[in-house]
């Protein structure tokens, strides 16, 4: 399977568990933000295949204009995919006028940029003064504290309200395991390796979010967003269970630990195709407006 596809179908797989997993307090929180009678415009970094965007556009009754910032161009044509799927579900009426998709709903008109490009740089990127809401679903994980917190800096100094979903905290396997802990924290080390960027955050970045969140200023809500996978979610076990093998393939640990990984594993798919393997993925969710906003 090419990387690309690989994506798609992995942001697909998880759509469902995302919707799921949300936070619905949190959630109320920044669509009760935006005033509902007031045409919004919103910006979602790292926006992947538009998941975000196909979960709040009938969540939010007001017209809408979106802004993707996604750098892997290749997801841009799947993006545009789902959109025209919707609006033609739906038999919305959908155009394209100088690269911006429109649709017209019977209530409201809403509007889809895609810039594709890194989000690093988003205030060159988009007007931030116009923008009323940055969201970013499973983004933040596998940047470096210097890149969140660069990125957080454009937005906090141009107070502009975040709804950050899906942050990665932890897992648990059940039923457990004795060595299931051993291979979880390996995982979580794997996804804090240095890199040519630095070290990614992992699940400590969702901590750091809350942080700079809390020295800017800002009013925060944190709330838990867990993925439930439960014992017939078999494709979602096993692209799990194989993250985490590649994963581990890529690290070095003690030779006790590695000699009895495959044991564990294979046990592991013992328990997924009987279907007795639950999995909960742990994860946070929050929604930040400045004070004075
Ligand atoms: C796990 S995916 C989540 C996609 C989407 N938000 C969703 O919920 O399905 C993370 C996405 O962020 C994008 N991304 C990560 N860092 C980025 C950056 N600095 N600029 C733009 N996109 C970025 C990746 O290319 C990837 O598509």
């Amino acid at each position: 399977m090419e990387e690309n596809n690989f994506d798609i179908d992995w942001l697909a797989e998880r759509y469902p568990f995302d919707v799921e997993a949300r936070n619905k307090t949190i959630e109320q929180a920044a669509v009760d933000y935006l005033k509902t009678d007031e045409p919004v415009t919103i910006v979602d970094v790292g926006a992947g295949t538009g998941s975000n965007c196909l979960y709040f556009l009938d969540k939010l009754q007001q017209d809408q204009s979106w802004i993707f910032i996604e750098k892997d161009k290749a997801l841009a044509p799947a993006l545009i995919n789902r959109l025209t799927e919707y609006a033609s579900f739906h038999k919305y009426d959908w155009s394209l006028k100088d690269g911006v998709y429109e649709m017209l709903t019977p209530f409201k008109k809403v509007s889809f940029k895609i810039i594709s490009d890194n989000f690093s740089k988003i205030d060159q990127l988009v007007d931030l003064s116009e923008i009323d809401l940055v969201v970013a679903n499973a983004v933040f994980d596998l940047l470096s504290k210097v890149q969140i917190s660069q990125f957080l800096d454009q937005l906090t100094q141009n107070k502009v309200a975040c709804l950050f979903t899906l942050h990665y905290t932890g897992m648990r396997f059940v039923p457990e395991d004795p060595f299931d802990q051993a291979y979880i924290d390996l995982y979580d080390s794997h996804m804090m390796r240095q890199q040519s960027f630095g070290q990614a955050l992992g699940k400590m970045a969702a901590a750091h979010l809350v942080q700079t969140f809390e020295t800017a200023n800002y009013n925060l809500q944190t709330g838990d967003s867990a993925w439930n996978i439960l014992q017939d979610d078999i494709k979602m076990h096993y692209y799990l269970l194989n993250f985490m093998e590649s994963a581990l393939s890529e690290l070095s640990y003690t030779e006790e630990l590695k000699a009895y990984f495959p044991k564990w594993l294979k046990r592991k798919k013992e328990l997924i195709i009987t279907r007795q393997q639950g999995l909960e993925v742990m994860h946070l969710d929050l929604f930040a407006c400045h004070s004075t906003s």
